[in-house]
């Protein structure tokens, strides 16, 4: 039996969903898990309005081995598994870091369970430039070393890489691909998909196109006397299609078995700081809008300043990231647009 369907895990989430119109793009069959946690189950109609393709969600929890035993055989014929699936506010897991160790660690046992016993030999795991905690060098290579983890969060990253790669050594028959994502953000250009979290808001994108849409009267910029070329903090925003896309690269990089290790890992970034001024301001040219903002103090637990050297998966993936900040904020703001017009109907 050929096994080249891909189950994605997190599926009705905001980078899952995206990822799963590129992989039908590209020609995958794909079958999803979410359990709703953070997302909605109506996703998978706009992925058909996109694509023209059902996807069928199984609304389980990861946590659950024989419900995910489940899937797999329901589908024998799965051969890959994007894991996307887990809890990602940095805030909450400070207060509840054992709810985000049990729910990110058991889904990642289970699922790399199942791949052993079902013959699932591709897996992707979501991996974040949180890894690196306030690094050392910039840009930031794939070898460069793992600083503390700035919250419980970014541990259960650290952590499950080094329990795939523990796999990996253990389990040859399946290749394992670590994606470090930095900053993603935007939606597809369809605006028929885009961030769409049940949790509020906090990352810098999306708090930008609320506010200018008056869902918060005024934003914060959190500092502005860091040593960067403005005083803002720098990060490397990375559009979600970009994002999606390395996925179908890697996928087809394993199925296609290019892989010289079992066991790999790749930065995606576009490459280049972008400060919380510079962000502010593609934005205002891009919309034409004006952004209310303040001036606030540091937040707690900031890195200065990160950004992706991404050349290696350039060159071994083939992945090449083409839409910049301007880009970023234009889907972004037209899909904040549509989710107010949407609010009031
Ligand atoms: P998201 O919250 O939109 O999607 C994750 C999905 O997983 C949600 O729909 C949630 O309901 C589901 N889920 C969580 N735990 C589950 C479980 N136990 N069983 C079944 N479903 C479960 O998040 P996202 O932004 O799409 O992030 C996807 C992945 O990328 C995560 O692993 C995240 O840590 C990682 N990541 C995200 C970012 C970012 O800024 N968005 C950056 C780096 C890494
Ligand atoms: C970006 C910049 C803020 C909001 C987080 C996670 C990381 C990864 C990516 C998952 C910072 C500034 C923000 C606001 C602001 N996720 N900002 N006002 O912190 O780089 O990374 O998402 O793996 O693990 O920590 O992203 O979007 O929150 O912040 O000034 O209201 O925008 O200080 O400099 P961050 P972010």
């Amino acid at each position: 039996m050929a096994k080249n369907k891909v189950l994605v895990t997190g599926g009705c989430g905001y980078i899952g969903s995206h990822t799963i119109v590129d992989l039908i793009d590209n020609g995958f069959d794909v079958v999803s898990v979410d359990n709703l946690g953070n997302s909605y189950e109506s996703v998978m109609d706009q992925i058909e309005a996109i694509t023209g393709r059902k996807i069928q969600n199984y609304a389980i929890d990861l946590c659950n081995l024989e419900d995910t035993k489940q899937i797999f055989e329901d589908h024998p014929d799965i051969g890959g598994v994007i894991h996307f699936a887990a809890l990602k506010s940095v805030g909450e897991s400070v207060n509840q870091p054992l709810r985000y160790f049990k729910n990110n660690l058991n889904s990642l046992l289970n699922i790399l369970e199942c791949c052993r016993d079902y013959g699932a030999n591709s897996f992707i795991f979501s991996s974040s430039c949180s890894v690196y905690g306030n690094a050392k060098e910039l840009p930031v290579t794939e070898e460069t070393l793992f600083e503390e983890a700035e919250s419980p969060y970014a541990r259960t990253k650290q952590i499950g890489e080094k329990i795939t790669m523990d796999f990996a050594v253990n389990n040859p028959q399946v290749s394992s691909i670590m994606l470090r994502y930095f900053n993603p953000a935007g939606a597809h250009e369809s605006n028929l998909i885009g961030e769409q979290p049940k949790q509020i808001a906090l990352n810098l994108v999306p708090v930008i196109t609320e506010t200018a849409s008056g869902l918060r009267d005024h934003m914060m910029v959190f500092g502005d006397d860091y040593d960067t070329r403005d005083g803002s903090c720098v990060r490397d925003y990375i559009h979600v299609m970009d994002i999606a896309n390395a996925h179908t690269k890697a996928i087809q990089y394993l199925f296609a078995e290019k892989n010289d290790k079992n066991y790999e890992v790749f930065n995606l970034g576009i490459g280049e700081g972008v400060s919380v001024f510079e962000a502010i301001n593609a934005f205002e040219k891009v919309t034409g809008e004006s952004l209310n903002y303040k001036v606030a103090p540091r937040r707690e637990g900031d890195v200065i300043a990160i950004y992706a050297n991404n050349d290696k998966a350039k060159h071994k993936l083939g992945w090449n990231p083409n839409r910049g900040i301007e880009d970023i904020m234009k889907t972004a703001w037209d899909w904040q647009v549509k989710q107010n017009t949407l609010a009031k109907s």
